[in-house]
Parts: structure tokens; sequence; C-alpha cells
């Protein structure tokens, strides 16, 4: 029987793609094994091992023959993190890896965080392991939480983001997990079915939550002074306002049809994303 693993299970993302799985998932791997979730249908095994920890990782992977990996938490030493593990994947002959990448990385990407994206990505390559690339556009069901006080502000302009819905994401990963040799060395652009500005997105979710929302578009000195006021890293400032950057650029804009080829259902709007629609 395949041994299919996930990580991030005690996060929204991972957690949604376990039960949907559910008594096909053999193990998730979690930072701290009393979080790990509950599944109706299943009574995985449970193993613990954080990315930046080989020795754990590989012992947390052996014998597992499909693994999705969440990318982590952000983190100055997120890609030294994300290559540990890996390399351990690879170590303990991981058969397939599914790897949660974002839109457009690249190593000169606007978006600050698709650039350890493709850090990520090369790695995999790198490795020798089969895999496929789940690249997520924003997650449009995190939107309200751009909002300080109902009002988003970023240097998006005009600009147009193709934002999917997590469970979309999830979704996709479960039908890739469930028969992954159909998709390795694939890579796939997972977004929702319509690219929005953010002026628009604040008034549409205005109008499903029945609390006003707006935009303000700041100039790029604007929203590094914005933002001081949470954090004084630069990489933290860089990853935040590059946000918005990468959506003024054009860079989170495509309108793909993955989620809806793969999964055999419509890419959720903003308003399902919501849970309004
Ligand atoms: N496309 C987007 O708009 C967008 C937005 C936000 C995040 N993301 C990325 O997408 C990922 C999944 O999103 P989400 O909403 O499910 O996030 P989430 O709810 O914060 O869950 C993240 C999960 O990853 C685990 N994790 C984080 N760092 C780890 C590490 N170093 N080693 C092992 N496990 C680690 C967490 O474990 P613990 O519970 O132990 O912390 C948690 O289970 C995020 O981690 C982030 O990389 C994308």
């Amino acid at each position: 029987m395949t041994v299919i693993a996930v990580t991030g299970s005690t996060g929204a993302l991972g957690g949604r793609v376990a039960r949907l799985l559910g008594a096909q998932v053999g193990r998730l791997v979690v930072r701290d094994a009393s979080r790990a979730p509950r599944l109706p249908e299943a009574v995985p095994e449970v193993r613990v091992a954080s990315y930046d920890d080989r020795e754990a990782c590989v012992r947390a992977l052996q014998g597992v023959d499909v693994l999705l990996m969440v990318s982590g938490a952000e983190a100055p030493d997120r890609r030294e993190q994300h290559r540990t593990f890996i390399a351990a994947a690879a170590q303990a002959e991981v058969g397939h890896l599914v790897y949660t990448s974002f839109v457009g990385a690249a190593p000169d990407a606007t978006f600050t965080l698709g650039r350890d994206h493709a850090d990520a990505e090369v790695a995999i390559a790198e490795s020798g392991l089969r895999s496929t690339i789940l690249r997520d556009n924003f997650y449009s069901d995190f939107f309200p939480m751009f909002a300080t006080d109902g009002v988003i502000r970023g240097p998006a302009g005009q600009g147009r983001v193709a934002a999917v819905a997590r469970d979309d994401v999830a979704d996709v990963a479960a039908a890739v997990l469930r028969d992954a040799a159909d998709h390795a060395g694939q890579v796939y652009a997972l977004s929702g079915p319509e690219a929005i500005t953010m002026g628009e997105a604040a008034a549409r979710m205005s109008a499903a939550l029945g609390t006003p929302f707006s935009f303000v578009d700041e100039t790029e000195d604007e929203a590094y002074a914005s933002r001081r006021q949470w954090s004084t890293e630069q990489w933290q400032l860089d990853a935040w306002v590059s946000t918005y950057t990468a959506i003024r650029d054009g860079e989170a804009a495509e309108v793909s049809g993955d989620v809806e080829r793969l999964t055999g259902h419509p890419a959720r709007t903003l308003e399902q994303a919501l849970g309004t629609a």
C-alpha cells in the first residue's frame, strides 16, 4: 500500500489536505505531536520533525512513497530549512515529493518570498526526487487579513491578482497525492477564476462580508514606513511590501485553468473562498 505523508497538518492547508485524504493518509509529519489533527476516518502514524533538523526529517520520512511538503513559515533562514528537508527526503528515498511553491517563482521575482520558492524548486530538481510543483497564487481567503481596520494599504496600483482559495489548493494537492505518478515532473499554476485589482477585492469583500473594506494605493516609501511599527527586519518588510509591488507589476495576474483541470470543479471565486457564496 502506498504510504502518503503530509506535512503542515497543524496548519490550514496541510490540515485540509489530511482531512480530504482521510484513510489514505499514512503519516503526518508535525513539529508537535500533541497538535496533530485527529482525522475522523483514519489513524495515521505521527512523526515529529522540523524542517531544519535533518536527522529527525530522515527518520520521519523513511518508508514514505508520496510526500506533501507544505512550504515552511516565513523566516530569514527559510531557504536553508527547505534545503535541509529536501535533502532529508532524498536521503530517506521518498518516492515522490509534492511542493507548494508560488506563482512565478524565480530568482528575480518581485515578491521576495517567490525567490525562496525558486530556490526550493532548484533544490528539488537537484535532489533527483520525482516531484510535482504546485505554484500557488496569493490565498484569496486570506485577503481580509491584509486589512488593518478595514483598510488594505500597499503599492499595488491597478495591478491585478488571480488569488486562489486555499480550499482549491488543498483539493488539487489531494488529487495529485492520490495519483502522483500521473503528475510526475509537472508544474501547475494554481489561481482563482479571475484577476482583480485590490480596489475591486476591497469592494467585493465589503459586499460579501457586510463590513466596509477599502484600498489605499501607497507609494513604496509609504508602504515601508507604515509597516515599521510591526517589524524592523528588512527581509520581513521586503516580503510585505513586495506582495503589493508583485501585484502592481502583474506577476500574480495569470489566470490558469489548472484548478479546474485537476479537480474537475471550477476554481472558487473570492466570495466562495470567503464562505459567503
Ligand atoms: N500563497 C499565499 O498567499 C500564502 C500566504 C501565507 C502563507 N503561504 C505559505 O503556504 C504555507 C501553508 O499555508 P497555511 O495557510 O497552511 O499556513 P499555516 O496555517 O501557518 O500552516 C503552516 C504549517 O506548516 C508548518 N511549518 C511551518 N514551518 C515549519 C518548519 N520549519 N518545519 C516543519 N513544519 C513547519 C506549521 O507547523 P506548526 O503548527 O508547528 O507551526 C503548520 O502546520 C505557509 O506555511 C506559507 O509557506 C502562502
